[in-house]
């Protein structure tokens, strides 16, 4: 896609976000499928977790990116509860990433106004991951320029599972509803995802946000996720201004 064209959808959206539409034509909660880090590396003839290395920088940008935009909740699959198949070496290089990620970047999501959030099955991590992971949460608690949702560990299945199990514990009394049973989910009090971006060009959802996401929006993208850019997300959120979400009405 040349520069001409990313500058025409450039502006197109700038146009929506300070149109009157642009309560409805901005997505509020965008998720992303960070797909593609290793064909990336691949590519290049290097280790799968260089590709990883890049993707943290393109989450960098995006997060930066989609506050700019007005984007209110960003959540992004890092991990899921299937890629504990992969080799011993990229789950430990991913590990380590996580680590520094954690360490060396809450600071710099802060002062940038971000609330930092995990959703999955945590305790699968060590305990000095999960004691940062506690005080990244607290320390951001009260930032309201965006909210970045980590899915870590996570599966869409197994927080269904968790939510069932949770409902169950708690002694409910009378008929299970959506409204009921949602309280139970990982975060009932964030908004379904309306867009839902994947890149690396696989046309699936892989266990992602499987009950929020019912009814989101769909965008599918070529390119590897180290090389999603400011110009792609636009794209993204311009193809979203034009959708008719009917959600089962004629
Ligand atoms: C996504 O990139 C990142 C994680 C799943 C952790 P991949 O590692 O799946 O990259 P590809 O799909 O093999 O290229
Ligand atoms: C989905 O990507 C999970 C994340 C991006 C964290 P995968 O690469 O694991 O998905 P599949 O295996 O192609 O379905
Ligand atoms: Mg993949």
């Amino acid at each position: 896609m040349g520069d001409s064209k990313s500058g025409v959808v450039a502006e197109d959206t700038k146009n929506l976000e300070t149109s009157e539409e642009s309560q409805t034509a901005l997505p509020r909660h965008v998720a992303i499928v960070m797909d593609g880090n290793g064909r990336w590396a691949k590519r290049r003839g290097l280790p799968r977790v260089i590709g990883h290395q890049a993707g943290m920088k393109a989450l960098e940008r995006t997060i930066d990116n989609a506050k700019d935009l007005g984007v209110r909740y960003l959540s992004v699959y890092a991990f899921s509860t299937e890629n504990w198949k992969r080799a011993r070496s990229e789950v430990q290089g991913l590990m380590g990433l996580f680590r520094y990620y954690l360490k060396g970047k809450i600071q710099q999501m802060h002062r940038r106004g971000a609330r930092v959030r995990f959703v999955g099955l945590m305790n699968a991590f060590q305990d000095d991951i999960l004691e940062t992971v506690r005080s990244a949460e607290d320390l951001t608690r009260d930032n309201t320029d965006i909210d970045v949702i980590f899915c870590v560990n996570y599966g869409g299945r197994q927080e269904i599972l968790d939510a069932v199990s949770s409902l169950m514990r708690s002694n409910h009394d009378g008929p299970v509803t959506e409204d009921v049973l949602r309280k139970h989910l990982y975060a009932p009090d964030i908004p379904d995802p309306d867009l839902l971006i994947r890149t690396g060009g696989e046309l699936r959802i892989s266990n992602f946000w499987l009950w929020e996401g019912a009814y989101s929006e769909f965008y599918f993208s070529d390119l590897l996720w180290p090389d999603f850019d400011r110009a792609e997300l636009e794209r993204a959120l311009h193809s979203y201004a034009g959708r008719n979400r009917r959600y089962g009405t004629a």
